[in-house]
This record gives C-alpha cells, sequence and structure tokens, in this order.
C-alpha cells in the first residue's frame, strides 16, 4: 500500500493514506469498482448490509414512497411507513419495548437512547441521575456524546477534553479477561464490576449502563459468557438503573435472532438498532424503548426535546420496512442461525491450528478471527506490524472484503471480522474462509 499518495478531487474522505478506488456497481454479495474489479463483500460494509446488495424491493418502496410522499416534517405528521416499520419492530422486540424513535445513524440512536433515560429519571423524580456506565473495548458511535461512551482508545485519545464523563467497567472479552481468570471459575467478575462501579460512582447518581449486546467490531465478535447478561440485568435492576443494550451491530438478525438479547435471556429498557435496518440503502436507527417509559414521558413533561429535521424520516422508513419484509419473506433470521455454527466450524477446521491464531469466535453471521505474534502467551503482534492491515490489503487484492478490528490488547491487537449478507451462499462463504487462511499464510507464515 503506498502511503501520501496524491488524493485528486474535492472530496474530504474516510482515507487519507491513500485515494479510494471509485465502486461503480453492488449486486448481491458483490461490489465493483471503475477498473471492473469484482470484490465479495463478505463483511456487508460494517455489517450492514444484512439483505444484500441493490434489492429491487427496497428500491421500489423509497421510489414509491418519495414520488407518494417523501418529506414531511416529523413534529407536523407521521405516515404509514413510520407507524408500520415501528409496528414491525414491536412484533420481533424484546418484551415490552412497544415504542420506537426514528434517528438516522447508530450513533444518534446511541445518543437518542443516553438522552431518554436521562428523561425517564427526570420523568420518575429522579433529577439526580445522569451518570452513564459503559464498557472499555466497546463502540458506540463517533459523535461526542456516542464517543463519550465509547471505549476504543484510539478513538477517544484526540477528542478526550470535549468529552462529557462517563465511567467505564471492562468487557466481557473471555480470551483477554482484564480480571486474569477463566470462566466459569472467574465467577463473572466482569459483570460484578458493574456494581463496584456503581458503588464508586454514587448508586444515586447513575441513570443507565449501556453495553453492545454482543461485541461488535472493536473485539472482533467477543460473545459474553453464560450468566453474563443476567448478572448485569440484576444489577441494573437492585440499582434502580436502566439498561441500555446497543444492537446496532448485533441486532435485526446478525446472531440468528431478531434481537441478539434474546439468546441471552435478557430484557434491556432501551434497545437501539442501526446499520442493516435500512439495508445500507440509506441511513435509518431506532431506538426501542417500553410502553411504560412511553407513558411516563407522556404523561409527565409530555415531551422529549430531541429528533432533528430528519428523525422519523417517511422514506428511509420504508426502506426499512422492505428490509424486515425481506428477512421475513425468506426467513433470513432462520437461515443466520442455521448457518452461523457452519461458518465457526470452516474457520476452526481451516484456522484452528495456525501458530498466528488465537482465538475464533462469534454467533450467527459475525464472526472474529483474533492474530497473535504467539499462541501459548497471546502476545499479540506490535500495533506498528499493521497485521491486519496487512491481511485485510491481502484480501482486497484477491477480491475480498472482511472488516478490521484492531486495538484489542491496549493499543496492541489484530483480529479481522466476517459479517456475509444474510444471503452468502455457503460456497462464497467457504471461499472467503479459504482466501482468509491463504492471506494469512502470506502475512504471517506458518
Ligand atoms: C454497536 C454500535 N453502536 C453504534 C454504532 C454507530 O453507528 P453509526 O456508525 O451508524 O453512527 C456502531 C457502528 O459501528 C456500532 O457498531
Amino acid at each position: 500500500m503506498k502511503e501520501h499518495e496524491d488524493i485528486p478531487g474535492h472530496v474530504f474522505p474516510r482515507q487519507l493514506g491513500r485515494p479510494l478506488a471509485a465502486a461503480v456497481a453492488a449486486n448481491g454479495c458483490w461490489i465493483e469498482d471503475a477498473d471492473g474489479r469484482r470484490f465479495l463483500d463478505a463483511s456487508g460494509g460494517p455489517l450492514v448490509v444484512n439483505v444484500g446488495h441493490a434489492r429491487p424491493e427496497i428500491a421500489q418502496a423509497v421510489h414509491d414512497q418519495i414520488v407518494k410522499c417523501d418529506y414531511v416534517h416529523p413534529t407536523m405528521f407521521t405516515g404509514e411507513p413510520v407507524e408500520s416499520l415501528a409496528s414491525d419492530l414491536a412484533r420481533h422486540a424484546p418484551p415490552g419495548i412497544e415504542r420506537f424513535y426514528f434517528m438516522n445513524s447508530g450513533s444518534e440512536a446511541v445518543e437518542t437512547a443516553v438522552k431518554l433515560a436521562r428523561q425517564i429519571h427526570l420523568e420518575q423524580g429522579r433529577p439526580q441521575r445522569f451518570r452513564l456506565i459503559s464498557r472499555w473495548k466497546s463502540y458506540h458511535g463517533l459523535t461526542l456524546g456516542a464517543l463519550s461512551a465509547t471505549g476504543r482508545t484510539s478513538f477517544r485519545k484526540p477528542f478526550a477534553p470535549l468529552l462529557p464523563e462517563t465511567a467505564h467497567i471492562e468487557a466481557p472479552y473471555c480470551y483477554r479477561c482484564s480480571f486474569g481468570k477463566r470462566y466459569p471459575d472467574c465467577g463473572l467478575h466482569c459483570a460484578r464490576a458493574l456494581e463496584e462501579a456503581i458503588e464508586n460512582i454514587g448508586p444515586e447518581t447513575v441513570s443507565a449502563f449501556l453495553a453492545e449486546t454482543v461485541s461488535g467490531a472493536t473485539i472482533a465478535a467477543a460473545v459474553p459468557p453464560p450468566g453474563y447478561w443476567s448478572a448485569i440485568r440484576a444489577i441494573c435492576d437492585k440499582y434502580d438503573i436502566l439498561l441500555i443494550q446497543d444492537e446496532v451491530f448485533c441486532g435485526l438478525g446478525r446472531t440468528g435472532h431478531w434481537f441478539a438479547s434474546e439468546a441471552h435471556a435478557v430484557e434491556p429498557d432501551i434497545v437501539t438498532l442501526g446499520k442493516g435496518l435500512s439495508g445500507g440503502a440509506m441511513g435509518l436507527s431506532a431506538v426501542g424503548i417500553r410502553q411504560a417509559h412511553f407513558d411516563c414521558i407522556r404523561q409527565g413533561s409530555g415531551a422529549f426535546a430531541h429528533g432533528g429535521t430528519f428523525s422519523h424520516h417517511q422514506v428511509a422508513c420504508a426502506a426499512g420496512r422492505a428490509v424486515i419484509a425481506i428477512l421475513e419473506k425468506e426467513r433470513l433470521v432462520e437461515r443466520v442461525a442455521r448457518l452461523g455454527p457452519e461458518i465457526g466450524a470452516a474457520l476452526r477446521e481451516r484456522l484452528g491450528e495456525h501458530p498466528h491464531v488465537g482465538d475464533i469466535r462469534g454467533v450467527g453471521f459475525m464472526w472474529g478471527v483474533e492474530f497473535v505474534q504467539d499462541r501459548a502467551t497471546r502476545t499479540p503482534f506490535p500495533r506498528q506490524a499493521k497485521v491486519t492491515e496487512r491481511i485485510w490489503q491481502q484480501l482486497y487484492d484477491r477480491g475480498i472484503l472482511l472488516y478490521k478490528s484492531i486495538g484489542l490488547a491496549g493499543t496492541h491487537g489484530d483480529a479481522m471480522v466476517l459479517g456475509p449478507p444474510f444471503t452468502m451462499t455457503e460456497e462464497d462463504i467457504h471461499r472467503v474462509v479459504e482466501e482468509l487462511a491463504a492471506a494469512l499464510d502470506q502475512v504471517v507464515p506458518r
């Protein structure tokens, strides 16, 4: 990869190190660039394109909505796509989650959730509760509020002076347990750490605990151990703290369940969705809350000072409805549940013995492969070696797109995330696994 090549044009792009190839077409699980190169999109971007690229059903729904009723201010009107998408989500949501607030990005959904938690406490006569607790090694977005909750040091560091205060506890990351323990003898120290944090901060001041139900890109699809979520729920209940589960990455079928919380038998007070909700066709996110909390806001102050120009967007919600209809009609969540273990098995068979593969973990259609310098000691490669970036580039050169995960062990640590569209063929999934093995051998030979 050449560094500091000229970047033509006037765009301030997301990559500053090199000019990006221009994508000209995307269909199914494939993306084509302006030079005619084709890429198998095995991460659906950042796990967004859940139902495949260029779905005519989404295009039709968006087109129909634009020509019928494109924009109305969300404080002046509601509309059929907004109402129907909320009902669709309520049908699949965890028990009690019956009201949905629509925004544009995952970051906005997280900010909305944090504000809602605060307002629920205000309505319930607890004005002293405002503090948020989240986790290290987490990702909740890059806007200032969401970034303050995010626990990924490299993203936080430059902007730390701008961030509102958030307390962080350690993540349930068994491969690199911060307490040096092993499950199940650990006694779920990582969950009990929440109680410690609450006691230290002052229970009467804590509003909510925010965490990804299954960790996303930051620690590459690390699944919390059994019992983690029920322990967290019990602590939240004990201290009257609202539980916000961030399912922007892992929600809407990604884990083989409509909501990832289902598999962990935990019921959130507030849940965030994003990414796959629109299938990638446009920005759309949602926050689900309990009917009882909605009622207490309505009957209390009667307003939630939030939203903005593009909240509850008719066209974005039309896209969301089309996505839910595809997931239901093609039984894609069930497909993810059925084929997910096969992805894990293929990864383990092909990469499990590789001396530089430390851990393979995941669920459904989200899998992480963590690379290490030394398997026995779990020593990461030094960050300067840019192992993930080099493997990613190898794969890109081979026409395969995966998602990078960096900084799993302090500032070091390397992993790759597989997150194929739910429609990807078994043959293509196996091809991705083969190519990952080949790229790994190329960059860090056995
Ligand atoms: C768990 C989680 N929350 C929030 C976000 C932020 O979403 P967005 O990039 O749409 O703002 C992400 C994005 O990766 C995420 O994975």
